[in-house]
């Protein structure tokens, strides 16, 4: 392509970006090809928003704190949920839950949708956070325990389960490649579907001008977890689940190695109460722990997140003296089918975030700049946020999960929420399930079990007890 068509010529006109064409007489036709595509792409009435919000007077801001503030100041400790069990009925409530959840497995209602898209900038990894090697004694990776998750859930249900893992532009290809490098895990392909969510350029926070991350391409981050309901349907994926019998979709983060995937509990108080968007929540430890939390603002479910809260805030409690902002979301979901259907027939496009953000680009010079100063982040990146389908379900439900068991994610490089503290929670669980076997394994041995050997302490007691699985194979000095 030698020249711009004049129309797209004419809106960059008019939206103020002209300037992502000034190199254009030095491209190649392949860089120019390149660059025409991602303008085409352009979603103009995004960057109009984004370029009226920056003009934005700063009464419209004052406008929005009030808003906040009386959100925060309505939010209730959410009302319909399930808490950790306490008693035996408890116990009993989350076993009948249990065999709905297992039944509906059973009959091929559920599948499981994993994302993987991010960047992952907190670990430094270089490669999709996927790849990550987490496991203690054999470095099996995030994807390898997800994935013997799945097979064996598959095989008790003896039903299929198909996995869509959502990946981005920068995650894609290599997640591609790795699977088909580690043959699928043994899993039939076809039974694997990868996508792709879309993607949303940065702008220069003080100007409105989209960034240019070379001279022939923008600068572009993928669209946050929340692009998934419209990667779905984009895919053709919404129909295929239909098609397929799937009622059910169990959502979870790439960066959590101790989710339990497809978890019959979850599924079962889900389909239970026909609840449209069930969520698992835990306990925060603290009140200004770093977590979003849900709760009930006007009768409906909401995430408030941490930053939204100052300290006081957080720290408030009911007339029953129980925190109102306790139940930290992890992340994991299940979603009734047709209510993602009906998100994706309104659109499908749940509302943007803003966020201040250091970006590398390319200046007017055509000189590549890096911006460090933490106080003053360059560019302005969007994202959307799966949670705020939340709000939008008639109807929605919470449960509390395990935290130790189920809730271990892998964010940062060291300290909370990093390799350490998943691995050393993957040698706690080992360990645990071995000691209900009667098993005591030394401080200085670590363990792992995979998946394929046991989902549960109970099915680990019953394989060692008949001899089909050696306590030796699960651990190493
Ligand atoms: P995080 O919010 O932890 O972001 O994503 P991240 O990109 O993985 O990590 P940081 O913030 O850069 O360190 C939570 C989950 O949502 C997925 C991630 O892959 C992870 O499973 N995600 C996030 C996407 O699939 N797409 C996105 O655009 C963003």
């Amino acid at each position: 392509m030698n020249s711009l068509p004049s129309d797209l010529q004419a809106l960059l006109r008019q939206y103020g970006q002209t300037h992502l064409i000034q190199f254009w007489d030095d491209l190649n036709s392949e860089e120019r090809a390149n660059l025409a595509a991602q303008l085409i792409a352009l979603d103009f009435a995004l960057v109009e928003s984004v370029t009226r919000s920056l003009n934005a007077p700063d009464s419209s801001n004052a406008g929005s704190e009030a808003v906040q503030a009386a959100r925060i100041a309505a939010a209730k400790a959410p009302a319909k949920v399930v808490r950790q069990p306490q008693s035996t009925k408890d116990l009993a409530a989350r076993s009948a839950a249990a065999e709905i959840g297992e039944a509906e497995l059973r009959s091929g209602k559920v599948a499981v949708v994993t994302v993987a898209g991010g960047q992952g900038t907190r670990l430094g990894f270089d490669a999709p956070k996927g790849m990550f090697p987490i496991g203690p004694v054999s470095q099996r990776t995030l994807f390898q325990i997800f994935a013997e998750q799945i097979q064996s859930r598959r095989q008790q249900a003896s039903a299929e389960i198909p996995w869509f893992i959502m990946t981005s532009d920068a995650t894609h290809s290599e997640t591609k490649r790795f699977f088909e490098d580690q043959n699928y895990f043994g899993m039939v392909p076809e039974s694997v579907v990868l996508f792709q969510q879309g993607s949303l350029p940065a702008f220069d926070a003080s100007t409105g001008q989209i960034l240019l991350n070379s001279r022939s391409e923008i600068a572009l981050s993928p669209d946050g977890h929340g692009g998934l309901i419209a990667a779905l349907q984009k895919a053709g994926l919404l129909e295929r689940m239909k098609n397929a019998g799937i009622e059910h979709v169990f959502y979870h983060q790439v960066d959590n190695p101790t989710v339990i995937i497809a978890d019959p509990v979850l599924i079962g108080f889900h389909t239970q109460q026909k609840s449209q968007l069930t969520t698992n929540v835990v306990c925060k430890t603290s009140p200004t722990e770093k977590m979003g939390v849900l709760v009930d603002v006007n009768g409906r479910t909401e995430i408030i997140e941490y930053s939204e809260l100052t300290p006081e805030q957080a720290a408030q409690t009911d007339e029953s003296g129980q925190w109102i902002f306790w139940a930290g979301n992890t992340a994991i979901h299940v979603f009734d089918r047709a209510f993602l259907e009906n998100l994706a027939h309104e659109g499908g496009q749940l509302p943007l975030h803003f966020a201040r953000k250091n970006v590398p680009f390319v200046s007017s010079e055509g000189q590549m700049v890096s911006p460090e100063d933490a106080s003053n982040p360059n560019a302005i990146k969007m994202e959307r946020f799966i949670f705020d389908a939340l709000p939008m379900a008639q109807s929605t439900l919470i449960v509390e999960g395990n935290r130790a068991r189920e809730f271990n994610p892998v964010k940062n490089k060291s300290g909370a929420d990093s390799a350490d503290t998943a691995r050393a929670a993957l040698v706690r669980i080992g360990r645990e399930w071995l000691a209900e076997s009667g098993h005591v394994i030394p401080d200085h041995m670590a363990v792992e079990i995979s998946p394929l050997q046991a989902l549960t302490a109970a099915e680990l007691r019953k394989k060692i007890g008949s001899g089909e699985l050696q306590v030796s194979d699960l651990i190493s000095s």
